[in-house]
This record gives structure tokens, C-alpha cells and sequence, in this order.
């Protein structure tokens, strides 16, 4: 995989339904399995500046755990309200069973 995607986990180490946290120079991600599904978003919730890794998940949506809004993983647009502005989603690619997100490049 070419530069600018960098290794963050392996595939298998993530089961459907989970999520890690990683750092990348000082900035915090989530990257989640949603049935199967790998997808990579800003730790922190739009509302309150609250790391959305301390959440679950709910099916393709990730779950702020202190005023309960979701977000969709893949596009970042907030499903419930307090929330009313979009978190950053990062391109992913899945390659050699690791998986791979480019950092610089939100996608939304
Ligand atoms: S801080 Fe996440 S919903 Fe309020």
C-alpha cells in the first residue's frame, strides 16, 4: 500500500461489531467493524468535543456516550440530536489483512 495510507490494525483483530482506537501523530481515530465493514472516523463527537470511543456501536452508527447521539460511519452526518454537525470519515482500504486509513484526507 502506497504512502499516504498507513497500517493501523489488523484486520482480524477487529470483530464485527468492535471498534479500536488508534493514534496517528497525536490525533485520535476510531476504526470500526460494522458486520464486516471497515470504516475509520474522528475520535470526538461534534457536539461537545467528547471521545466517541468511549461509545458502542449500533450497527453502522457510532454511539456518543454522554448525550447519546449516533453517528453514521460512513458518512459522519448525525442520526439524533443533541448533535447537529458532521464528524471527519477517513478513507480505508483493506490490504495484505491489515488495514490501512489515510489520515490527511478526511473524506467528508
Ligand atoms: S458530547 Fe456527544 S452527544 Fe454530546
Amino acid at each position: 500500500m502506497d504512502s499516504p495510507y498507513i497500517a493501523v490494525a489488523r484486520a482480524d483483530e477487529i470483530q464485527p461489531g468492535k471498534f479500536v482506537k488508534v493514534v496517528i501523530e497525536g490525533r485520535p481515530y476510531v476504526v470500526a467493524n460494522a458486520d464486516g465493514r471497515y470504516y475509520a472516523v474522528e475520535d470526538n463527537c461534534s457536539h461537545e468535543d467528547y471521545p466517541l470511543s468511549f461509545g458502542c456501536l449500533d450497527g453502522d452508527r457510532i454511539k456518543c456516550s454522554l448525550h447519546g447521539s449516533r453517528f453514521s460511519l460512513a458518512t459522519g452526518e448525525p442520526q439524533d440530536e443533541p448533535a447537529d454537525a458532521p464528524i471527519r470519515t477517513y478513507r480505508l482500504a483493506v490490504e495484505d489483512g491489515r488495514i490501512w486509513i489515510d489520515p490527511g484526507s478526511p473524506a467528508n
